[in-house]
């Protein structure tokens, strides 16, 4: 059934703007200038959320360092996708005690996808006496005035709601590099994929409004921006929530039609809704870069099924042929969960057949780790952690044979790639990405060429990424 999305509305964000004025006049009374460390954990739909804290951090007059021992307010923004990230999270919040003793009057605030779960924000609650403001995503649009919350009436804010979620422009945004940026064109996910945690945190999918994408991403254009990430859980259902005559593959070529040189990426891309439509529409628009991150999670129908995947191996395979077909030479990536509950080691075989059937350029590999709340978390699972790992090293030699034959077909060929940044790196002077996403080391090179378009000649590869030269040099 379509909802109608929640739209915040543009009175909201300037009253958020008032709080960070009024936080900046508190903080202005500081010895010394402001500052705020932010630091994210887990995806890019995280790292687009903390380009977004640090706009209103900066509009309360806020610099920026990496030493938490110097921040005045402290911001961490969580991931809650497996165990090993929470834990990882939790040990450095628990450090940051250190940090306040030594500056009594931080202020710190965890936020981000933990933050939205109720059992851990309450263990924050209990037991992490030294954080003072704990906000899930649905309420990042509102960080400036639950921090003035905490500055005026020095309590501690604890604001994880439940909702559906809603949709916030205008919010300012302070991103992180001048060659990259993460466009978000969606938020929250309705597949409930049973070990997934994500659409328990996030809320439902919402689109943004076509005409606030193609604006932002035509000032990112006009900026001199070059590589362009449209971010969602599930970008192939993008609009489905609006109501127009539109989807993610007429966006994509409304995008492709924007002046200049530049490319576009998306990610992540549900295969159930992977349309023969956007395949056609890759391989007409130049400015689509030619990869395609499509999580396949498991090779065998039965565990597809009790991971609630809603498409089987055949028609996968079908879909990844098609892809092939409209663009040729497509850069193919996948995750992979390993020892879903009640896998078998002959049904984690079908895993390993299935990529060496497809043969990805690379894999993000997982060991399933259950998620409280989750449908998984309460299946039996029998199979012993030691039998989960020997699987798990069997799928990630299994890969490496391949990425390492997929990149030296690289070599000796010329590429046209963005240079994207200096190395310090014996041998390598700048790093570059194929249109493919693929990392190229490049010897020798101007730091003044980072962010334009160069042609590379590949000279030697590994497992996980090429060298090059210049051709121009
Ligand atoms: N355990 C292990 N991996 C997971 N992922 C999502 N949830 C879990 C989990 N509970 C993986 C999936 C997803 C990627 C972002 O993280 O492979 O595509
Ligand atoms: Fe999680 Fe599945 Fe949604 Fe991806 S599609 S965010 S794996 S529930």
């Amino acid at each position: 059934m379509e909802r109608q999305t929640t739209r915040i509305s543009p009175a909201d964000i300037v009253r958020q703007k008032e709080f960070c004025d009024q936080i900046a006049e508190r903080l202005a009374a500081l010895p010394q200038a402001p500052l705020a460390y932010v630091d994210t954990y887990g995806c890019q739909q995280n790292e687009a959320d903390s380009e977004r804290i640090r706009g209103y951090l900066r509009e309360m007059g806020c610099g920026f360092t990496t030493d938490e021992n110097e921040a005045d307010i402290i911001v961490i923004n969580t991931c809650a996708i497996r165990e090993h990230a929470e834990d990882r999270v939790l040990g450095n919040v628990g450090a940051l005690i250190h940090a306040k003793r030594r500056h009594p009057g931080q202020i710190i605030c965890l936020c981000g996808c933990m933050a939205q779960e109720p059992q851990v924000a309450e263990k924050i609650r209990k037991s992490y006496h030294h954080v003072n403001l704990v906000f899930g995503p649905h309420a990042l649009w509102r960080f400036p005035e639950l921090l003035y919350r905490v500055m005026v009436e020095g309590k501690r804010v604890f604001e994880y709601t439940d909702e559906p979620g809603s949709i916030a422009e205008g919010i300012p945004v302070v991103r992180q590099g001048d060659v990259k940026a993460w466009v978000s064109i969606m938020y929250g996910c309705n597949n409930f994929c049973t070990y997934c945690i994500v659409p328990y945190v996030r809320g439902r999918e919402r689109s943004r409004l076509p005409e606030d994408v193609l604006s932002e991403v035509k000032e990112l254009v006009e900026a001199g921006y070059k590589d362009i990430s449209l971010l969602g859980q599930n970008v192939n259902s993008y609009g489905k929530d609006l109501g127009l005559d539109m989807d993610f593959a007429d966006l994509l070529e409304q995008i492709n039609n924007i002046p200049g040189e530049f490319l576009i990426r998306f990610m992540t891309s549900h295969p159930k809704d992977a349309s023969q439509k956007l395949f056609d529409v890759m391989g007409r628009c130049k400015k689509i870069a030619p990869v395609f991150h499509l999580p396949v999670q498991a090779g065998n129908d039965r565990v597809l099924k009790e991971m609630n995947r809603h498409y089987d191996r055949a028609t996968y395979l079908d879909k990844v042929k098609r892809l092939r077909q409209a663009v040729p030479g497509i850069v193919l990536t996948s995750d992979i969960i390993v020892g879903f509950p009640g896998e078998t080691t002959p049904e984690f075989e079908e895993t390993l057949s299935l990529i060496e059937e497809v043969r990805y350029d690379a894999l993000f590999t997982f060991i399933y780790s259950p998620r409280e709340g989750t449908p998984g978390a309460k299946m039996p699972d029998p199979m012993p952690m030691e039998e989960k790992k020997a699987n798990f090293m069997r799928l990630v030699e299994a890969q490496n044979v391949i990425s390492a034959e997929k990149h030296a077909a690289y070599v000796g060929k010329t590429i046209r790639c963005l240079i994207d940044g200096k190395s310090d790196e014996e041998g390598c002077a700048l790093t570059a990405r194929t249109p493919g996403n693929r990392l190229v080391r490049v010897e020798a090179g101007d730091e003044r060429l980072i962010g334009t378009f160069q042609d590379i000649e590949i000279t030697s590869a590994n497992t996980w990424s090429l060298w090059g030269k210049l051709t121009q040099a």
